[in-house]
């Protein structure tokens, strides 16, 4: 059966025309099984042709994190990107697609040693890192990999930090690169990461200052730095515009030639939510309906804060559109009047509240709710909680 959304023009305007359109259609074509996540292949293609292309000498590794659902994976591996992974977990979905080491990094600084021994052994030779601990692992089980040194820097302006967990200061930096050096490994280079869903581009000069006057004084110790890792953070659209890739790579590419003026320097950058947020529309269908005593309305669906909408928690919120049937009914529903809803998971536990003071044109139970840029850190942080299904990824 063909459904209806009414799309208003604000929600059209913060995904491609062309992802709602073939989201639309394959929605009415397919009986699908909800909760899903609908990918638009052509969206993740143009985002990893248009990112990086705007900063010299630059190679681009996906964060896997953002989505490492086989399907993702199968479809980026087929692309002209590299990958960038954190744990064991995350290597087995790229060695089972038999990725070759040499388009895959690692810049989570405090691994296991278990994950650092299996990605030595399949041939990843890049590593971050900001502890001595760190140096002690790497030296042991990844002889002479080339390691850069993490930096902490200020994540204002990111809806999603990162500061805190990792990153050390400067004069720690040093000493983190020349005792690298000292365990025969290959300190070359320095990162940081902006925070993610940053729309502060000032964030970039903080991080690349503080990258220069490391390179500087490492320089006078004897260690060359030829590789500068700037990290992700690069935003999407959620429910408003935000900086583009373009001015964020014409400024970043700025900078980095008047830091780096010789020339020299390689630039590693991986993003994950730039790559495939936008591409995804998460489809999920309306499972209740309750007014409450407070005189609060609650609409509940079948995706929810545990398995598929972890960050509505941590500051993003989503564009939600509801099906709506057209017409009115003797129950008043669909009858074109937007209300305020509160909007809940599946789960029994009261912590999956996923939104509040959502205004929504009034659904049916069955009838569905698309999440719109739903494509980074949904099914990635989904767990089984309760039973309920985690999203299926499909590429379209
Ligand atoms: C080390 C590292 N690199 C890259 C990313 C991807 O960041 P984003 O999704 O903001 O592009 C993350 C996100 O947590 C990260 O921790």
């Amino acid at each position: 059966m063909v459904k209806s959304f009414k799309i208003e023009d604000t929600a059209a305007k913060l995904v491609e025309k062309s992802t709602l359109l073939k989201v639309l259609n394959y929605i009415d074509t397919v009986d699908l099984k909800t909760p899903v996540l609908l990918m638009d292949g052509d969206r993740i293609k143009r985002n990893v042709a248009i990112i990086g292309s705007g900063i010299g000498n630059c190679k681009v590794y996906y964060a896997v994190k953002a989505n490492p659902s086989t399907e993702a994976i199968r479809f980026l591996s087929g692309l002209d990107v590299g990958f960038e992974i954190s744990s064991e977990g995350e290597l087995n979905v790229l060695s089972g697609l038999e990725v070759h080491p040499e388009r895959i990094i690692s810049s989570n600084p405090v691994k296991t040693v278990d994950f650092i021994k299996s990605a030595y052994s399949y041939g990843i030779r890049y590593f971050s890192y900001d502890s001595l601990t760190e140096v002690e692992k790497l030296s042991q089980h990844a002889p002479w990999s080339n390691l850069y040194v993490r930096l902490s820097i200020p994540n204002e302006g990111s809806e999603w930090p990162l500061s805190k967990k990792f990153g050390v200061e400067i004069d720690d930096a040093l000493m983190l690169l020349t005792k690298a050096k000292e365990r025969e490994l290959n300190p070359m280079g320095i990162t940081f990461h902006v925070g993610s869903q940053c729309n502060n581009i000032y964030s970039w000069n903080i991080a690349l200052d503080k990258a220069r006057l490391l390179s500087d004084m490492a320089r006078d110790m004897g260690i060359n730095i030829s590789l500068i890792n700037i990290g992700g953070g690069y935003p999407i659209k959620y429910t408003k515009s935000v900086l583009t890739v373009e001015a964020i790579e014409t400024h970043i590419n700025k900078l980095i030639k008047d830091r780096f003026p010789d020339g020299s320097i390689a630039v590693h950058l991986e993003p994950g939510r730039a790559v495939v947020g936008d591409a995804g529309i998460m489809v999920s269908r309306v499972t209740g309906k309750a007014d409450r005593p407070d005189g609060e309305k609650w609409l509940y669906i079948d995706v929810g804060v545990f398995n598929g909408l972890m960050e509505s928690i941590g500051g993003i919120k989503y564009t939600y559109i509801t099906e709506t049937r057209g017409g009115g009914d003797v129950m008043g529903i669909n009858t074109g009047i937007k209300q305020n809803w509160t909007l809940a998971g599946p789960s029994c536990d009261s912590f999956d509240v996923i939104a509040k003071n959502v205004q929504l044109y009034e659904p049916e139970v069955g009838d569905m709710v698309l999440i719109l840029s739903g494509g980074a850190y949904t099914v990635s942080y989904a767990s089984e909680f309760n039973g309920c299904r985690i999203p299926e990824t499909l590429i379209v």
